[in-house]
């Protein structure tokens, strides 16, 4: 069995059992057993002869957190759209372009004509960069293929990508993306084929952890989605849904319905919705980045999910359209200075709570005896810098079931 102690340095464990917004432990030490927490505390409180043995590793002063959890990507994918930032800057909108066919149907032609060992080599580099600023988990959503066989190529180049960088790796269905133009007249089909054909087959061959879709007026109905999750639900699959990103279409109510994961992005998000996701333990996610990247002015309810105490994560939505962003601890910066997250809130929402948003929890996301020794190492005066810095490439180190990890 391989040993470590990580000593040395300060931890902003997140765990809500210790005490404080950081749950910090000064002076800390973590001993690592066959790659999961054996013990986390005050070096002092360390029993004796508890680390014997062990490989000493000297962290020299630094505060170490858990390693980030992304929740929200949509990381595999092919051909490139800065073109439409060029015309959104312009003052084209988002919805205009994805209704002249743009948008997510043009990356789902370059995905269609993409190999899968070109899916997963450039979903590979995404993850790495993810990494490098301190990702250790990362969830990854299809929906760039819209159809079997494209569908399949992204959620096994996830998986490759994911294992060769070695990173955690939760994948969704979001069959539900957008309407691929062969089926512009034959919506209801579409529908059916993704929630009673292509879902069923790709879960059959273990390639799904959840299912998601695009509840909006540019994407499917609330009744089209509730087709969906309805599905997903039957086949025992937990749900998540983008919800209120763009129009209140009642989406998050309706994942609360099917006791969903998360509902996620929610700047429409109506207080009855709220209610409906807190009375289902259903996660908020947050993103920033599209948020930013559309030069969006209508602000998540923050204070209202506060108030209703809805566990709030934070992700990159790392994709090439509504929110090119690779860089975790810039979307913890964006959580603070565009939503009002409090730097705590923002990082226990890419760590914790984003961990609840993909069902990781009991594995990771928090510095705790029991779980996944997954700990970035941050040579930074205090937790709360990480938050402060604009551009901070990331942790000085990464360790990942304790092993150190190269980017
Ligand atoms: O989360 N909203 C829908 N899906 C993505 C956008 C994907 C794209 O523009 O390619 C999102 O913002
Ligand atoms: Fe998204």
């Amino acid at each position: 069995m391989s040993r470590t102690l990580f000593h040395a340095c300060h931890a902003a464990t997140l765990d809500p059992a210790r005490p404080g917004v950081w749950g910090a432990i000064e002076d800390a030490c973590v001993l690592v057993e066959s790659g999961r927490i054996a013990w986390i505390g005050p070096l002092a409180d360390l029993p004796a002869d508890r680390a014997e043995g062990a490989v000493r590793v000297d962290l020299q002063g630094c505060w170490i957190t858990p390693a980030l959890v992304d929740c929200h990507t949509h990381l595999v994918f092919a051909g490139d759209r800065s073109g439409e930032f060029e015309q959104r800057l312009s003052g084209v909108s988002y919805e205009a372009i994805a209704r002249a066919g743009g948008g997510i149907r043009a990356t789902v032609a370059a995905t269609r004509a993409a190999s899968l060992e070109t899916l997963a080599e450039t979903a590979e580099a995404r993850i790495r960069l993810l990494m490098r600023s301190g990702v250790g988990t990362v969830e990854i959503k299809s929906g760039y293929g819209l159809d079997l066989q494209t569908e399949r190529a992204m959620l096994l180049a996830a998986g490759e990508a994911a294992r060769r960088a070695g990173v955690r790796l939760r994948r969704t269905f979001l069959g539900l993306h957008a309407l691929p133009p062969e089926y512009e007249s034959r919506r209801a089909d579409y529908v059916r084929l993704m929630a009673h054909g292509v879902l069923p087959a790709l879960h059959a061959e273990g390639l799904v952890d959840a299912v998601d879709a695009f509840c909006e007026t540019i994407g499917f109905t609330p009744d089209e989605t509730e087709l969906m999750l309805g599905a997903a639900t039957a086949l025992g699959l937990p749900v998540r849904l983008h919800a209120e990103q763009l129009s209140d279409q009642g989406g998050a109510a309706l994942a609360a319905r099917h006791r969903a994961l998360s509902a996620d992005h929610l700047e429409y998000l109506s207080e009855d919705g709220a209610r409906a996701m807190a009375e289902a333990g259903t996660v908020a996610v947050l993103l920033p980045g599209a948020f930013y990247a559309l030069r969006e002015t209508r602000l998540p309810p923050v204070d209202l999910l506060r108030a209703l105490n809805i566990p709030m994560a934070l992700a990159t939505d790392l994709n090439p359209g509504s929110s090119p962003l690779v860089s975790a601890p810039l979307a913890i910066n964006m959580g603070c200075t565009l939503f009002g997250l409090t730097p705590a809130e923002a990082l226990a929402g890419m760590t914790r709570h984003g961990a609840k948003a993909m069902g990781v929890e009991h594995e990771c996301g928090l510095l705790r005896e029991g779980l996944a020794a997954d700990i970035a190492v941050w040579d930074l005066p205090q937790p709360a810098a990480i938050a402060c810095w604009i551009g901070l490439p990331g942790p000085e180190r990464l360790f990942l079931a304790g092993e150190a990890v190269q980017p």
